[in-house]
């Protein structure tokens, strides 16, 4: 039984429990945890150290997830919670559950066969968990959006200094049926890495996931000769296009690029929530990049609350630091429309393939779910109310 499935979420586990009756275990882990212990096992090095890392020595990482320490529901009894609805409506689009898969880079590096983007999304047609594509992606973005069956996709920009190239880029994902675009602001330069910098490893640097560039008529047109004749030419072209210092002069520009709901990535300033609910975009995405970008900030989660306030009537997307569905239910109560997870669905492929993320799914809203039932919270608006959380 799959997360698109009739029964509550919850019921994941009457399903494990009744396997186990006839000696069948869970094959995957069942706790972040464990998850990661498995995955650092099966990924090689360099991808491991790449999707493990982030930025200095990861305190900003670390506080993303112990952050969520500092808040706990408040249980409400007799509420008869026996039903719960965890769907959300989200630019008109209904989906099942308030969770995403976030735009991980090299996600189809994480598989096993070298597809993880196809894998994802074959996972997200699978649970209507949608998934956010990468611009950096192994496969062509078409290709991506081809496997997501029923479930809405997001194409996540990476704004390169070439404007047409850009515009080339949204356009694609327009007619391959993507339902949004996530401009990630936050990366228009690597932050400080030494994880990788130890290995002196960056992928896209050795040619990995540049799939929607190569395949892009615009860059191609850029390139004496073909990315196939002279990768080398091509990777060192995408060096020079890849990343674009945006201001907010450029908030016009992108807002014309595309009729389709455009997210900025990477706010946690309630002013720049301001500036972008001004700029005329759909929604707002609070982000640190997981910790990958800048060390020595604030949790992701510290942010939250004043973005939300700031977003007015825009949706909040929030990531960094997820980890569990009491995670999920904490972001949810501090005002996330939509909670979106990066790592552990890349552990769960990489253990697991598409199996691995359904399940890395189906076991985030079980939590959740229970929570919301054992707790006595029906809906994400009875979350939201105030009192549901409390900080310690
Ligand atoms: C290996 C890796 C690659 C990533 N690549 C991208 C990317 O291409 N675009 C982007 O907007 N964010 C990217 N992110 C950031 C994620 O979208 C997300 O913000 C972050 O992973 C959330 O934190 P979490 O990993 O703690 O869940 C990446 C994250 C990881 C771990």
């Amino acid at each position: 039984m799959d997360v698109k499935s009739k029964g509550q979420y919850g019921d994941f586990q009457n399903e494990i429990y009744f396997e186990g009756l006839f000696g069948v275990q869970p094959t995957m882990p069942m706790d972040f945890a464990g998850l990661e212990a498995r995955a650092q096992a099966a990924l090689p090095p360099s991808v491991l150290s790449y999707v493990a890392g982030g930025a200095g020595d990861e305190f900003t990482q670390r506080a993303n997830v112990t952050a969520f320490e500092r808040y706990g529901l408040v249980p409400r009894m007799m509420v008869g919670a026996a039903r719960r609805d965890l769907g959300v409506d989200l630019f008109g689009l209904r989906l099942p559950a308030p969770l995403f898969m976030a735009p991980v880079g090299v996600i189809g590096l994480c598989a096993q066969d070298g597809h993880g983007d196809l894998a994802t999304a074959r996972a997200a047609a699978r649970t209507g968990v949608p998934m956010v594509a990468s611009t950096l992606t192994v496969d062509p973005l078409e290709q991506v959006a081809a496997e997501f069956g029923d479930t809405p996709g997001f194409f996540q920009l990476y704004t390169p200094t070439d404007r047409v190239l850009a515009e080339s880029l949204v356009h694609r994902a327009e007619a391959a049926g993507f339902k949004g675009i996530v401009i990630t602001l936050d990366t228009w330069i690597t932050g400080w890495r030494p994880r990788d910098l130890a290995v002196s490893n960056f992928p896209q640097l050795r040619g990995h996931a540049l799939a929607n560039y190569t395949s892009d008529p615009v860059f191609r047109a850029r390139l004496a000769k073909t990315p196939e004749e002279d990768p080398q030419a091509a990777v060192r072209e995408w060096v020079q296009i890849f990343g674009n210092p945006l201001t907010w002069d450029d908030l016009p520009w992108l807002r014309s690029l595309t009729d389709l709901p455009i997210i900025l990535k990477g706010i946690c300033h309630p002013e720049d929530a301001r500036r972008a609910r001004d700029g005329g975009v759909d929604a707002i995405y609070c982000s640190n990049h997981g910790g990958r970008q800048a060390n020595g900030g604030l949790p992701a989660l510290a942010a939250l609350p004043g973005v939300v306030e700031a977003a007015d009537s825009l949706p909040v997307l929030f990531d960094s630091g997820i980890r569990s569905g009491a995670d999920v239910i904490k972001a949810l109560a501090l005002g996330a429309t939509a909670v979106g997870i990066g790592r552990p669905y890349a552990y769960g492929l990489a253990v697991g393939g598409t199996d691995g993320i359904v399940h890395v799914l189906r076991s985030l809203l079980a939590e959740a779910d229970l929570i919301m039932a054992v707790d006595g919270y029906p809906t994400l608006a009875a979350l939201r109310a105030e009192g549901a959380l409390r900080t310690l």
